[in-house]
C-alpha cells in the first residue's frame, strides 16, 4: 500500500503542492487527474524522489519513505515514467530495459526473478524492434518501451505520467487493456496520470482530482464526476464533464 497525505511542495515562490494526497493498494488502478499545472508530475517527482518534500508523509507498505533519493525509491519498489520521455537513445530497446532489470537484479534479487526481459519486449510489441537504438523509434513506440523498462524494475507501485499523451484512440484502448493486464499479471498498484478521461474512467477504479496543488476530490468515478468542485475545475460550474479535459486553468 503506497500512503502520500499531505505534501507541501514550493519551487521558490510558486506553491506547487499544497496538501496533496493519494493511495494506491496493490493491484489497484488509480486516476491522478487535474487540470494542466495542478501538481500532479510534481506529486509524481515528490513520491519517486526525484524531489524533496517540504512536508508530508510517503509510505509504502508501512515504511516511510519521504525524502529518500531515487535510486532508494527504486529499491523500495516503486517504478515510473516520466511525462517527457527519458530514454537512452543511443541504446537498444532491449539494453534500455536491460539496465534496469540488471539493476533490479542487483537490488532486488527476489522480485527480479519474476520479470523475463523477453517476455516483456513481446508484451510491449518490441521483439522485432528490440536491436534499434531506441532514439530511432516512433514516440508511441518509445513510450511502450518506457513502461516495459519501469515493469522491469519488478515494481510494487508503477507511476505512469500520461502515458496517453500522442497516441491515437486505438493505441490508447490499446494501452488501457495493457495497463490492465499487467495489473492482473504482477499484482502492482498502478498509478496513471492522464488527461484523456474516456481512458482514465475505463480503467480506474478510484480517482484523485488535484487542483492548484490540493486534492479536492476522491473515490470512485461515479462520485468524484459528481462533486461540483470536480465539475466546476473541469468545466466551469453547471456543465458536464466529456472527452479530453487538459482543464480550465490555463
Ligand atoms: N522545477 C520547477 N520549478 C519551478 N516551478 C515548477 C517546477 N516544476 C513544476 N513547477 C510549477 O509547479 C506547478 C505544478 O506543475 P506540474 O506538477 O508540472 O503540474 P501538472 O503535472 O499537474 O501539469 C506549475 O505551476 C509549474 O509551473
Ligand atoms: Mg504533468
Amino acid at each position: 500500500m503506497l500512503s502520500v497525505a499531505g505534501i507541501e511542495k514550493s519551487f521558490g515562490g510558486v506553491r506547487a503542492l499544497s496538501g496533496a494526497s493519494l493511495e494506491c493498494a496493490p493491484a489497484e488502478i488509480v486516476g491522478l487527474i487535474g487540470p494542466n499545472g495542478a501538481g500532479k508530475s510534481t506529486l509524481v517527482n515528490v513520491v519517486t524522489g526525484f524531489l524533496k518534500p517540504d512536508a508530508g508523509s510517503i509510505s509504502l507498505g508501512g515504511q516511510s519513505i519521504a525524502g529518500l533519493g531515487p535510486q532508494r525509491i527504486s529499491h523500495a519498489g516503486i517504478a515510473r515514467t516520466f511525462q517527457n520521455l527519458r530514454v537512452f537513445r543511443e541504446l537498444s530497446v532491449r539494453q534500455n530495459i536491460e539496465v534496469a532489470y540488471v539493476r533490479c537484479r542487483q537490488l532486488r534479487p527476489q522480485k527480479a526473478a519474476t520479470v523475463d526481459v523477453n517476455g516483456l519486449l513481446r508484451d510491449f510489441g518490441l521483439t522485432e524492434l528490440a536491436d534499434a537504438p531506441a532514439g530511432s523509434l516512433p514516440y508511441g513506440t518509445q513510450r511502450w518501451m518506457e513502461i516495459a523498462r519501469a515493469l522491469a524494475a519488478a515494481p510494487d507501485i508503477l507511476m505512469l505520467d500520461e502515458p496517453a499523451a500522442g497516441l491515437n484512440d486505438e493505441e490508447t484502448d490499446r494501452l488501457g487493456q495493457a495497463i490492465v493486464g499487467i495489473r492482473d499479471r504482477t499484482k502492482a498498484g498502478i498509478i496513471v496520470i492522464d488527461h484523456d478521461l474516456r481512458f482514465i474512467n475505463n480503467i480506474c477504479s478510484r480517482l484523485f482530482v488535484l487542483d492548484q496543488g490540493s486534492l479536492i476530490a476522491s473515490g470512485e468515478p461515479g462520485t468524484v464526476w459528481a462533486d461540483p468542485k470536480v465539475i466546476e475545475v473541469y468545466v466551469g460550474p453547471g456543465a458536464t464533464p466529456s472527452g479530453d479535459m487538459s482543464g480550465t486553468r490555463h
